[in-house]
């Protein structure tokens, strides 16, 4: 067996010695020229004259043969270039080629734009009131939501906000751009969406796909931030080499990275609810309103995926969720890591501490009350089917490693006795929906070699952004194979090898390609096994393939031989050894008429506990301990399965409590780089930090081997974190992320 065994990470020593190469690192092609962006230095302006010091290369609107359009949806209104006006400070304007980079960089400086300054429309609030949108408000709704509120014994309202994130790749944005023969030019991108980055570039030039292979071995990290910006970066350095019929390279300084690209969607959050005395609630109705920037990128679907987490793993039997997508003069924001389900589920969290201030009970008593599913699983609001027994099952078992009992009496007689340091405990649970909401990127392809040594080479579509997916596809081809994990030789993710694929996101890499390998490597053995059945007059059904060989599946019978010898016999045969394979996720679909359906392949379920230490005098804390459960269904590879539950988890700690973005009264990002932009260090891991992946996991459904995608919903767990400074501090309301400067200033406010 090579799957649910814990492989390294195919480049964990070539990560750490330098030896992988990131697109920055390839040779560099002869005659080269460096881009370097120019970026509106204001947040809204009409955009007049564009004056560049003389014998500068520099690229506008105008220079775009094709249409200058970046929009992933294709409905337009995103410029590759500003052309009347500039809509947000950091836009970009003109891109400037020189031979060398700080030549161009130094030439971008120089490059002076005529704006006369609008008014920037920049608070959610304000958006709201002007009915500043992006698309119409959506809802989800089921049963009578007021009438429910109107007859329940209690209720409560709140309304919060949660900030952006910066995706903060280590390897900023970054494409190279090689003409070729007869109007071919070949894109190397930092991309988690190579087809994307091929239709993109294709628009903008106005030229066929097949002029554009776009390749990616691997990115130095995505978190989403990579699945429509990198298109336009590509796009760019492509018009560049359309352009002068040179090499074009662009790479982004972290500075113009952080100004011209998509964040995390901020939120603001209003609701009121209807309960009882048990903490069951009756009625919800609530307001998302997401922040999407000024175009629409994929907000669309980040909306809908807020919109289908807004009751999380809760049920509530009547209730009204509407999410509104605004529009305001900021960069477009893009996925991240969760693509609007982390603040879906943060909705629930308030409306469960408000339900406890009403009641008295223990936060952790009202989410047991109002668990989706008994024994039998119940529909969300939407209609889709949650597994009420995994959701009791995480919580339970999460609750059992943290020994909440126990420390909850020892954190309140800690906090009895300590003057200024307040201990707190909070928890978390988690039911995340796993497909694309989008139906048609549910489908991936492969492509599998074997030769004729018993090498085997795979290529399929999906992208390496180190989360592991490649050494996880490799091990479900060796698996097929049966053979050992060496055998198989992965490769740079190409549109040339496999074409129209969906962008690795949404968690559904291994799920989507590992199926695609799986049918692509079974096509082949099946071949082989013909082969090899005629040579032993057996049917090929009895011929098996394991630990390298190949051989008769009957008691006494010893014929065999090596995996390689048939491979080449296969090739005397003239049979092919060659295939590719192709998946798509069955039974999702969804009914934008009336917003319901079954959206999601499945659930991914988890649970956590934090433990939280606030200094009361400064509003700084640590967290000092997190145990978390995440199912992983029957894990393809549990260590990579726990990196990325850890490595998730912290980057969800930054997300919730000091990664701030900040814009200024003008509208301009004030915090672009790591100096003003804090994400959390090595020193923030909790020294006590307890991993455990949900042993003998069902999964329900036909996934790959049985596994379940991990690459986003462990980010979500850390919400226990924003839950345990809440009870360290006794505050009713802490807007995220909670910095220690808003923790003080709540502090203060209350007096304590
Ligand atoms: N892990 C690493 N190391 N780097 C990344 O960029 N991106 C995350 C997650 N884990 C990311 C990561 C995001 S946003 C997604 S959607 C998934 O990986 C995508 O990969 P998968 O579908 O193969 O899990
Ligand atoms: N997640 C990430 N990216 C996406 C999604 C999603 O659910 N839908 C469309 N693009
Ligand atoms: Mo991940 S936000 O779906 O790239």
């Amino acid at each position: 067996m090579t799957t649910g065994v814990p492989v390294p990470h195919d480049n964990a020593l070539a990560h750490c010695t330098g030896a992988a190469r990131f697109a920055d690192d390839l040779p560099e092609p002869p005659g080269l020229l460096h881009a370097a962006l120019v970026l509106s230095p204001v947040a809204h302006g009409v955009l007049g004259a564009i004056d560049a010091p003389p014998g500068v290369i520099v690229l506008t609107a105008r220079d775009v043969p094709g249409t200058n359009d970046i929009s992933a949806s294709g409905k337009g209104g995103e410029p590759l270039f500003a052309e009347a006006s500039v809509q947000h400070h950091g836009q970009p304007i003109a891109m400037v080629l020189a031979e060398t980079r700080d030549a161009a960089l130094r030439a971008a400086a120089a490059v002076r734009c005529a704006i006369s300054p609008l008014p920037a429309l920049l608070d959610m609030e304000e958006a709201i009131a002007r009915e500043s949108f992006l698309m119409p408000p959506q809802v989800v709704a089921r049963g009578d939501a007021a009438s429910a509120i109107g007859t329940a014994p209690l209720r409560a309202e709140g309304t919060f906000r949660a900030g952006g994130q910066e995706h903060f790749y280590l390897e900023s944005q970054v494409a190279i751009a090689v003409p070729g023969e007869d109007g071919e030019i070949a894109i190397t991108s930092s991309t988690q969406h190579p087809t994307e980055v091929q239709h993109i570039a294709g628009r903008v030039l106005g030229i066929d796909y097949t002029r554009l292979p776009v390749t990616c071995r691997r990115m130095g990290g995505g978190f989403g931030g990579k699945e429509s910006n990198a298109s336009w970066i590509a796009a760019a350095a492509a018009l560049g080499a359309w352009r002068t019929g040179r090499p074009v390279k662009l790479r982004l300084a972290r500075k113009a990275d952080m100004a011209a690209t998509g964040k995390r969607h901020p939120f603001l959050f209003r609701w009121r609810a209807g309960f009882d005395a048990s903490g069951r609630v009756l009625g919800l109705e609530a307001t998302l309103a997401a922040d999407g920037g000024h175009s629409l990128d994929l907000t669309p679907g980040v909306v809908f995926r807020a919109i289908t987490h807004a009751l999380n793993c809760y049920d509530v039997p009547a209730v009204r969720i509407t999410a509104m997508a605004l529009r305001t003069n900021t960069v477009s924001h893009t996925a991240f890591r969760g693509f609007g389900g982390p603040q879906g589920v943060l909705l629930m969290e308030d409306v469960i501490r408000g339900v406890a201030r009403g009641t008295g009970l223990a936060p952790e008593t009202v989410r047991e009350r109002n668990f989706a599913g008994g024994p039998n699983d119940t529909l969300t609001p939407y209609g889709q089917a949650l597994e009420g027994d995994l959701i009791r099952r995480v919580w339970a078992e999460c609750r059992q490693d943290a020994e909440w009992d126990r420390r909850r009496a020892e954190i309140a007689a800690f906090n009895a006795t300590h003057p200024f340091i307040r201990r707190g405990l909070g928890s978390f649970a988690l039911a995340f929906g796993i497909s694309f909401g989008v139906r048609h990127l549910n489908q991936a392809g492969a492509l599998v070699h074997v030769y004729t040594d018993g090498s085997i080479r795979l290529n399929h579509g999906g992208t390496e952004m180190g989360q592991g997916l490649n050494v996880k596809v490799a091990q479900v081809v060796a698996e097929s194979f049966g053979v050992p994990l060496d055998r198989v030789r992965i490769t740079a993710t190409s549109t040339a090898e496999v074409p129209n694929t969906a962008p690795t996101a949404a968690s559904t890499g291994s799920d989507l390609n590992g199926w695609a390998a799986h049918r692509a490597a079974t096509t082949i053995r099946g071949r082989m096994a013909e082969v090899a059945g005629a040579l032993w007059e057996v049917p090929a059904e009895e011929v098996r393939f394991a630990e390298g060989r190949v051989f008769v599946a009957r008691p006494g019978d010893n014929r065999a031989m090596g995996f390689a010898d048939l491979a080449h016999r296969c090739w005397m045969e003239r049979v092919s050894l060659s295939a590719t394979g192709f998946y798509r996720t069955p039974d999702i679909h969804w009914d934008p008429a009336t917003m319901t359906g079954e959206p999601f392949f499945y659930f991914s379920y988890g649970a956590s506990v934090a433990e939280v230490a606030v200094d009361l005098l400064t509003g700084e804390h640590r967290v000092l301990r997190a145990d978390l459960v995440q199912d992983c269904g029957r894990s393809l590879n549990p260590a990579i399965d726990r990196g990325q539950i850890e490595g998730a988890f912290v980057q969800g700690m930054g997300w919730l409590t000091c990664e701030e973005l900040y814009w200024d009264a003008e509208g301009r990002q004030r915090t672009l780089g790591p100096s003003t932009y804090k994400i959390p260090g090595s020193r923030d891991v909790p020294p006590v930090f307890n991993v455990r992946l949900l042993q003998d996991a069902p999964a329900r459904q036909d996934t790959i081997f049985r596994s379940k995608a991990v690459g986003e919903p462990p980010l979500m767990l850390a919400t226990a974190v924003w839950n345990a400074i809440l009870d360290a501090t006794g505050l009713d309301r802490i807007d995220l992320p909670a910095t220690p400067d808003r923790i003080l200033t709540a502090l203060s406010a209350r007096g304590s």
